[in-house]
């Protein structure tokens, strides 16, 4: 079966596959004014419960909170993966899944230029993946040969990998491309061969290298990473693919479709510096590596990691630089919601090492012992700095809540600075007003008093979260409400909760022109992520509650609400700030910019009073 199937194709296969009818092939559907109601399928219940609303190609249970579109009903009804519920889909209504190896595409489906272009470098690196490949077999006395020897790599890691030897040699590739028919042109887009400006020779980009194909997330190759197999090199250790269409280095990790299942499965992602790197863990048992590609760690590949895990090890080199490079990935991956550990190796080994010195076993142990990112930054700063001199401690201290404050989430965030404070023996108020000062958007919630509490979560304030679910029905169902608050309520102020960030997403699509575009992305987002509220929020019309008079009043209330909120805790955070401050011009400081906002807030409400009354 393949696995792989194209937008194109699951679009095509959205809007043939009517929900009502894939639906009512399993249980009866009865219409029930707009909708259609049911027993649900998913519990057992007397009354039903159970809502598909047929405009928007979506179903939800107000019992058990199950819902999303067709593929999501087939996934749970029928216990399988995506891609199988496609096929499922697929084969009720006659689309075929084209298969990835035979050539001709989807019978020019993808009919627009840039799209056949793509198709094209496709086939270019499958092409060259496989002759690189087959030439390492092929030519075992290559220097590339003898140096996969020397370095010990297992047959299954060269097949798993596919990886392969570039011969020696200024325009093999280039005539083996250009014998299939791909033009120069096309040749030096791929990135495989370059063109010198000066005297406008073309040669093969990648030489008597160590060929690592590049997969994008969908397991097509899309570029090639190349190590010299010569000790004394005169060219770069590694040679990369260039950008292309189909290659964007800071979207892409490498080898995530060979490890994707198995990050869903284990529960965490393992991040290593290199190929290698990852090969090695994979040959241990650790099917979960993945790395960066040729670049360092960005916030897009954390993205993309997040939608299969939210825990992450560190698996970076023992020395200086894999310690900085650890230390900027916490930095993306904290704020991403990740919990992080590191892994660590006996100095100056990286896993690839570790793994030929001491054995599978020793490296499954590292994995184990992995530490918290707080052990990690606190042991690391402890080493740095003086803990017995107080400006040592203020350092190691500031060090740690510089990591700390980067945590999304303020529950974690405060129980590490809780623990930081114990551990340094200082009062947690005094670490708490610190950690204040670091947050850029504090969305803290203290008590008035001194003692710091926990923190109040947004998700608990439920006049915010009846705004929210609001605004996003009303944005739904008005295309110009999305407009409307795209200037009148900054995204800084809404949730990042699933409906908080639906809302976001349906402000941005309608500023964007795209509002018609707005249930198919939110179900997109409930399909990944279910979130029972967002489906229930789907599976309405969004106007039955609002006759179109009350829907301005509506708004109004709810933006008032969720600024209301947000001031306030503005406020707590400085009222906190000001408890804390030591420093008497600080303090006053503080105080201002207070009173200033306490005006604000006042005059809010009185503007909110003489429009409630007109
Ligand atoms: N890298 C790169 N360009 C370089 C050096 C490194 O793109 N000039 C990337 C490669 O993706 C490589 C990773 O950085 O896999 C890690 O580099 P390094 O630690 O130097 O290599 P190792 O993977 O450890 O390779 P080896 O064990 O052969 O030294
Ligand atoms: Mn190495």
């Amino acid at each position: 079966m393949e696995r792989f199937i194209p937008d194109d194709i699951i679009n095509e296969i959205r809007s043939r596959c009517d929900i009502v009818d894939i639906i009512q092939a399993y249980i009866p559907l009865k219409r029930s004014g707009g909708r259609f109601r049911a027993l649900c399928p998913f519990h057992g219940e007397k009354t039903p419960s159970f809502f598909v609303n047929q405009d928007r190609q979506s179903y939800h249970c107000f019992g058990c909170q199950k819902g999303g579109d067709v593929f999501r009903f087939v996934m749970d009804k029928e216990g399988v993966d995506f891609p199988n519920a496609a096929h499922i889909l697929a084969s009720r209504c006659g689309v075929v899944i084209p298969e990835k190896q035979h050539g001709a595409g989807h019978g020019g489906k993808s009919s627009d230029e840039t799209g056949r272009q793509r198709e094209k470098l496709y086939k270019i690196h499958e092409e060259l993946a496989s002759w690189y490949s087959g030439l390492l077999n092929e030519r075992p006395n290559s220097r590339v040969a003898e140096y996969v020897r020397m370095r010990g790599i297992p047959g299954e890691s060269l097949s798993k990998f596919r990886l392969g030897s570039a011969p020696d040699s200024w325009d093999e590739a280039l005539k083996l491309l250009g014998g299939k028919g791909y033009s120069t042109e096309d040749i030096v887009l791929a990135g495989i061969a370059v063109r010198n400006e000066e005297n406008s020779r073309i040669y093969d980009r990648f030489r008597n290298r160590l060929v690592f194909p590049i997969w994008d997330e969908q397991g097509r190759v899309v570029g090639f990473s190349a190590r010299t197999v010569e000790k004394e090199s005169e060219g770069a250790k590694y040679v990369n693919s260039p950008e292309t269409p189909i290659f964007k280095k800071s979207r892409i990790l490498y080898a995530l479709h060979l490890a994707r299942e198995a990050i869903r499965e284990k529960g965490y992602a393992i991040l290593c510096e290199g190929q290698l790197d990852v090969i090695a863990m994979h040959s241990a048992g650790f099917n979960n590596a993945v790395a960066p590609q040729g670049t360092a760690f960005t916030e897009e590949q954390g993205r993309i990691l997040r939608r299969y895990a939210e825990k992450a090890f560190l698996c970076f080199d023992a020395d200086e630089a894999g310690m900085k490079a650890s230390l900027r990935v916490l930095e993306i991956l904290l704020p991403l919601g990740f919990e992080v550990r590191i892994i660590s190796f006996p100095s100056g080994k990286d896993p690839d090492e570790y793994l030929k010195t001491s054995g599978p076993g020793a490296l499954k142990l590292s994995v184990e012992a992995a530490v918290s990112f707080f052990d990690h930054v606190l042991n690391k700063a402890v080493r740095e700095f003086d803990q017995t001199s107080p400006f040592g401690k203020n350092k190691i201290v500031s060090e740690v809540l510089y990591y700390i404050s980067k945590i999304e989430s303020s529950v974690v965030r405060s129980t590490y600075a809780s623990e930081l404070a114990e551990s340094m023996k200082l009062s947690e108020n005094i670490v708490f007003s610190e950690l204040n000062k670091k947050l850029d958007k504090p969305s803290y919630q203290f008590r008035q008093d001194a003692e710091p509490v926990q923190p109040v979560q947004e998700e608990q304030d439920s006049g915010l979260v009846k705004a929210e679910e609001t605004l996003l029905e009303l944005c739904i169902g008005h295309g110009d409400i999305g407009r409307r608050l795209s200037e009148e309520l900054p995204s800084e102020m809404i949730s990042r909760t699933p409906v908080g960030r639906a809302l976001d997403t349906v402000i941005s699509l309608t500023v964007n022109g795209e509002w018609e575009n707005s249930v198919r992305a939110l179900l997109n987002q409930v399909c990944d992520d279910p979130s029972p509220t967002l489906s229930r929020i789907l599976a309405g019309d969004g106007k039955e509650n609002f006759t179109s008079e009350n829907i301005k009043k509506a708004v109004n209330d709810c933006l008032f609400v969720i600024k209301k909120h947000f001031l306030e805790s503005e406020m707590n955070v400085l009222l906190k700030d000001i408890a804390g401050c030591q420093d008497d011009d600080e303090k006053n400081r503080l105080r201002a910019v207070c009173i200033e906002k306490r005006k604000k807030l006042i005059e809010f409400e009185k503007i909110r009073r003489a429009s409630g009354n007109s």
